[in-house]
């Protein structure tokens, strides 16, 4: 479990143009669940995302994952937490271009060092179970939107991160695409793994995939609805313990 408590972040503390960006949160964020934050435009979804992730420190507060105090880390172990813990997928996908696919899936096990063909071989391995095998060595800017979908989480798991942090995932995505993410977030649940994500669509609240819905506003929360069938659900999920 990701817990926080009374987190604040100021972007550009003590500056004019400070921005109170997440206001005073606490939340707890469960295991083996799919949870979707949404929110105005501005209401600090991105910013909680970047927190929950290492990516960012809390102006204030704490953040927990599981018994361990995060947002106290050096900066060295905070990187180590990201690395091992979460895998982003990231609004537009975010695909560095110029690069192979393939390249793109392995860059974020880069700085753990593993031997370079065991890394290939498990990136490959993700491709093709995400039915890339034929378009893994082809430059990032000339996958098709599904494609690049694709490659996007196959880059998320290729640490095998517990939690899975998607930002606007299905933003500007035709229906088809979003059922297909949508499938693909389905499978992540079975097989264990938490998820966040941020939306504004509809359609990704009202899967029914969803657990767990956290209103932001204007850096706060302002309803956690719990919409999925869980617990009794949860526990004849596959790859779920006991
Ligand atoms: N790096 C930054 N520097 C300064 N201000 C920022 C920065 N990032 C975000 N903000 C501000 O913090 C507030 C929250 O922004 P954030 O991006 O977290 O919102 P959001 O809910 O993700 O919005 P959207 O739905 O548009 O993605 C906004 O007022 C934004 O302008
Ligand atoms: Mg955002």
């Amino acid at each position: 479990m990701i817990r926080l408590e009374r987190v604040t972040r100021i972007h550009n503390e003590g500056r004019p143009n400070a921005v109170t960006a997440v206001d005073d949160v606490s939340l707890e964020l469960p295991d083996r669940r799919v949870t979707v934050l949404r929110g105005p435009s501005g209401s600090g979804k991105t910013t909680l995302l970047t927190l929950v992730g290492c990516l960012a420190r809390p102006t204030r507060g704490r953040i927990w994952l599981d018994d361990e105090l995060i947002s106290a880390l050096p900066e060295r172990f905070m990187t180590e937490v990201r690395r091992r813990t979460f895998g982003f997928i990231f609004q537009r996908f975010n695909l560095v271009r110029g690069v192979s696919a393939l390249e793109n899936v392995m860059l974020p096990a880069y700085p753990a060092g593993e031997p370079h063909a065991a890394l290939k071989a498990r990136a490959q391995a993700l491709l093709e179970r995400f039915h890339l095998r034929d378009r893994m060595h082809e430059k990032a800017e000339l996958l098709s939107g599904g494609e690049a979908q694709r490659v996007a989480i196959a880059r998320a798991l290729i640490n095998d991160p517990a939690w899975i942090i998607a930002d606007e995932p299905t933003a500007s995505l035709d229906t088809s695409l979003v059922e297909r993410f949508l499938a693909e977030v389905r499978d992540l649940a079975k097989a264990g793994k938490s998820i966040i994500i941020t939306s504004h669509d509809p359609r990704v609240w009202q899967a029914d995939v969803v657990d767990r819905i956290v209103t932001m506003q204007d850096g706060r929360i302002v309803s956690v609805e719990d919409v999925g069938k869980a617990p009794a659900a949860a526990a004849g999920r596959e790859g779920s313990p006991p």
